[in-house]
């Protein structure tokens, strides 16, 4: 490993924009596929990966909710989620907010308890072991109807206390923000903070309106919020947070290549953007990696990790205080890295 990247990998990291039934690796996703008895279409572990090809969010979306197909008891979830949250702790992540999206497994009869019980005990018991801090967002889907995003709002309210954030995530185009209004009213009206994802393969008109009308927290993706730049200009004065996630817009077919990636014009525009890795097993790239990949790409600077990282934090829900104690552990460690080594 070069010294950069042992720099990157040691250096403290908020992750703000991840899935977790998109860390599923596929060797986990068979032994729950062979432990539930549920046939999959692939032969091997090595087929199912180089299935891994999209040409869209959609194409990769099909992919996604067939992998979700594998995950049925509370064991399944605390697997998934202990094997994400052990593997972001050796990449340097010390804050970890992650989406899951339960309407993949309650349409299919796996109940609420299942899915939310099996996530908050992995979590638990990470936050025990490692010291990692996790914040939970319950994602909707936008390809539902907005009745069906208020019932999974309903119906997690037992978990309330545990729920950090409501997301909204799934196939953008033609299920615009403004579909949702009600939906973040009651979210923000039950005190949760919010976030969408906006401007990923939609327009910026998507990203305007999540923050115009919705009035969400943060935004997930936004990278098409550079095609207007008045929108920029809000995003900046509001310091509104955008999770990015390049290698995803890679992999997706977002942007032609990351030597295009609009991340370096977005730190430049003065935006609070963040690096995330959004399906790191889909896409093969955790945290370190997404940010080492744009550092080759786009000739990011060392300091231009170091503001990325601190991005994360100042973007992350977290209380004034633990805010202060990651950026000032960060920080030090800047501060006292020996590069001759
Ligand atoms: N769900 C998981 N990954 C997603 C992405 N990149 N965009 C929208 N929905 C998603
Ligand atoms: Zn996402």
């Amino acid at each position: 490993m070069s010294r950069l990247a042992e720099f990157v990998r040691g250096l403290s990291k908020a992750e703000l924009h991840l899935h977790l039934e998109g860390s599923l690796e596929p060797e986990l996703l068979f032994q729950l596929a062979s432990r539930n008895k549920y046939p999959l279409a692939w032969s091997s572990v090595e087929a199912l990966r180089a299935a891994y090809e999209f040409s869209s969010l959609q194409s990769f979306l099909a992919l996604y909710y067939a992998g979700c197909e594998v995950l049925r008891t509370e064991q399944d979830f605390y697997d998934m989620t202990h094997a994400y949250l052990q593997r972001a702790h050796a990449d340097g992540v010390i804050r970890t907010e992650v989406f899951i999206g339960p309407q993949s497994f309650t349409t299919r009869g796996v109940s609420i308890a299942t899915v939310m019980d099996g996530v908050i005990g992995a979590i638990d018991n990470a936050s025990r072991t490692f010291g990692i801090s996790v914040g939970l967002i319950v994602s909707a889907q936008r390809h539902r109807t907005e009745a069906d995003a208020l019932d999974l709002l309903d119906q997690v309210r037992p978990w309330s206390h545990r729920i950090l954030a409501i997301g909204m995530g799934g196939a953008e185009v033609g299920n615009p923000p403004s579909k949702f209004a009600n939906f973040y009213r009651a979210s923000k009206a039950a005190g949760f903070r919010t976030t969408i994802h906006a401007g990923e393969e939609g327009p910026a008109a998507y990203v305007r309106e999540a923050v115009e009308l919705l009035g969400v927290d943060r935004i997930d993706h936004g990278i098409a919020c550079m095609d207007d730049p008045d929108l920029v200009h809000l995003l900046a004065d509001r310091g509104i947070p955008l999770t990015v996630c390049p290698v995803s817009n890679l992999r997706l077919k977002v942007v032609k290549s990351l030597e295009v990636h609009p991340l370096a014009r977005m730190l430049q525009a003065g935006l609070l953007v963040t690096v995330n890795s959004d399906d790191p097993a889909y896409f093969g790239a955790y945290a370190s990696d997404n940010l080492l990949a744009c550092r080759d790409a786009l000739d990011l600077s060392t300091q231009d990790l170091v503001i990325l990282s601190r991005n994360g934090f100042n973007a992350a829900f977290l209380s004034t205080d633990a805010r202060a104690a990651s950026l000032k552990r960060l920080d030090d460690y800047v501060r006292t890295f020996d590069w001759s080594e």
